[in-house]
């Protein structure tokens, strides 16, 4: 395969969990990857997936310049991002401090969009794919989530309306919205008997998802095979928003 026909992928948060799973499917799949964390983890991890890495920061203000001038990405070099790279730990609006909600909304929303409009001149055109990582905390009320969650919402809207911006030019813009992953971020909670019966509870499937579920899906929004779908927002949470009530 040419370099020319060999497709770049860029996915950030790629050195664990949800990302690190996207990094080895898209490898599987045939891509250039290149995965961004702002954990040194992410050298190892890409070393062994055989991706290339970056060490950055997504809240950095310049990380976008960075990624560009680092891999000498010019015009066209991206075909696909994924904006996967978040923070957990949200709490009730009574018990957030500003510091808990500008960096949960910093993090998870402006950096995606900040990045996403730096890298905008290297997305290639058409046939480009941007997928971003909401939430299903994003979708729907859920008590105790309150800054990660109206992060998420937004991240669910900026998918929207970057695909009205971007699909005319033939970039598609998705999302899926992840229910409960087992990653370093929920793995705790999730050795906690109660906690884990209260979110199983809420899940028909019964169980929580593995990252590789999460990547199955967003790899199929970056294959050709998903050419016709631009600005929706897919949960892979198990049935969690679909259902209110089971028999
Ligand atoms: P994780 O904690 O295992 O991995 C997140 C990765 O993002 C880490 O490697 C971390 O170093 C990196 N990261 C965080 N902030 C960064 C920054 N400022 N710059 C660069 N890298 C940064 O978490 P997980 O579960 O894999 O999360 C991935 C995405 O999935 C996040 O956006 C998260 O909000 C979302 N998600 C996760 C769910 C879950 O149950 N695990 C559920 C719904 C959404």
């Amino acid at each position: 395969m040419t370099a020319k026909e060999e497709r770049l992928a860029v996915v950030t948060g790629g050195a664990a969990g949800i990302g690190k799973a996207v990094v080895a499917r898209l490898i599987d799949d045939g891509m250039r990857v290149i995965a961004v964390d702002k954990n040194e983890q992410v050298i190892d991890t890409a070393r062994q997936l055989g991706a290339q890495s970056l060490v950055l920061d997504i809240t950095a203000a310049h990380a976008a310049d960075t990624l560009m001038e680092r891999f000498s990405l010019s015009a066209g070099s991206i075909d696909v991002l994924v904006n996967n790279a978040g923070v957990g730990g949200s709490r009730r609006l009574s018990a957030s401090t500003d510091a808990d909600i500008n960096q949960l909304i910093d993090t998870n929303l402006t950096a995606v969009m900040r990045l996403t409009r730096g890298l905008l001149p290297a997305i290639v055109r058409p046939g480009g794919r941007i997928i971003n990582v909401a939430s299903i905390f994003g979708l729907v009320g859920y008590a105790g989530t309150m800054a990660y969650s109206v992060a998420k919402a937004g991240i669910a809207q900026f998918t929207r309306t970057l695909a009205s911006e971007l699909t005319p030019e033939g970039v598609l813009v998705n999302a899926v919205a992840p229910g409960v992953v087992v990653t370093d971020m929920t793995r705790d909670h999730l050795n906690n008997p109660d906690y884990r019966a209260v979110q199983l509870a809420g899940i028909p499937l019964g169980r929580p998802s593995m990252p590789e579920e999460q990547a199955s899906v967003i790899a199929f929004l970056a294959s050709k095979d998903a050419s016709f779908i631009s600005g929706v927002v897919i949960p892979v949470d198990g049935g969690f928003t679909a259902t209110r009530h089971r028999s």
